[in-house]
């Protein structure tokens, strides 16, 4: 990454995937979408089109692909915990080289021991990324939520690596921080997201009407997964997770809840399911947890 102008795949340019993607091609750095026949098809020919109040609208070009062919100096990774192993098919390690970072976006904790089975472990760099925002047809994105805020970890990656492409972000528009400790910031999103996540799609209700029809388990989730967040190595505090849910607005939806609306498959098990695993692991007891997450698994526990 010697110069300024970065070379970025994203496999996956969906909500978060696109509308990195077209961030950073409007900012100048060469982006190269890896995604299937459809959709790599659609934005080579027209592009990503994003619809945000905070970037404004705006279509940047992309380059467009089925399968990483060549060295880059990162790969945002970008899909869905569920499509995560097939999708990963299309970033064969030869090609990647063994330089570019791998950056993950997905909500979970687990997957980055995944990437570091496929990966240089030093490669794998993880990010969490908070934003709204929503592939609405291949290469359509509109970008909700009024900022788009990261934290890119960099525990094993060359860290000048890491600052580069934090710097880039930055100035495509992305609020970014580095931070040190990889576990401390994935249980840190975990820790809002899974009492969030469960809640909202087992009951199908925004967050309004957990925080007060559901309130006793709200409170009593948030403290499992604090619990577990700080065995896992993440200080978490309960009360502030509280906090922040009574502090959004009423008619907030997780996006687990709105998968589950429209009958796609719910990131379950990176989320619920990585959960309980590590609450076994650590010995911490989950019994709301354990109990939201076979409700929602189904009798099939799919
Ligand atoms: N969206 C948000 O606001 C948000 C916020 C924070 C965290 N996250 C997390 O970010 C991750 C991504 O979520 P998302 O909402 O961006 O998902 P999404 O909008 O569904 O986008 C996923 C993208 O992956 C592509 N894809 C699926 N299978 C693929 C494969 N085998 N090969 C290549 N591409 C494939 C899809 O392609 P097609 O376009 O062809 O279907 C789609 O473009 C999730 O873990 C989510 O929890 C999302």
């Amino acid at each position: 990454m010697a110069n300024d102008r970065l070379t970025v795949a994203v496999l996956g340019p969906g909500g978060v995937g696109g509308l990195l993607a077209a961030l950073l091609s409007r900012t100048g750095h060469r982006v190269i979408c890896l995604a299937g026949e459809e959709t790599a098809r659609v934005l080579g020919t027209d592009g990503i089109e994003v619809r945000s109040g905070h970037f404004g609208d705006f279509t940047a070009r992309v380059e467009a692909d089925t399968v990483l062919r060549e060295p880059v100096d990162a790969c945002f990774v970008a899909v869905k915990a569920t499509a995560l192993d097939a999708a990963l098919e299309r970033v064969p390690a030869k090609a990647l080289g063994d330089a570019g970072l791998v950056v993950p976006f997905l909500n979970g904790v687990e997957h980055p021991a995944a990437l570091r089975k496929l990966y240089r472990s030093e490669q794998v760099a993880p990010a969490v990324i908070r934003v709204e925002s929503t592939r609405v047809s291949p290469g359509v994105i509109e970008h909700g939520s009024p900022f788009a805020e990261v934290d890119l970890t960099g525990d094993t990656a060359p860290r000048e690596r890491v600052d580069a492409l934090a710097g880039a972000l930055e100035r495509a528009g992305v609020r970014v921080r580095v931070q040190e400790d990889e576990a401390a910031v994935l249980w840190a999103k975990m820790s809002f997201l899974a009492p969030f996540a469960l809640l909202t799609t087992r009951y199908g209700v925004p967050l309004g009407d957990v925080r007060t029809r559901h309130r006793a388990e709200l409170v009593a989730l948030t403290e499992e997964v604090a619990a577990v967040s700080r065995a896992s190595g993440a200080p978490v505090d309960a009360a502030a997770a509280l906090a922040r849910y009574d502090a959004f607005p009423p008619g907030t939806k997780s996006s687990m809840q709105r998968d589950a609306e429209a009958g796609r498959t719910l990131e379950l098990d990176a989320i619920g399911g990585a959960l309980l695993r590590a609450a076994e692991r650590f010995g911490v007891p989950v019994p709301v947890a354990s109990g939201l997450v076979r409700e929602l698994a189904g009798p099939d526990g799919s």
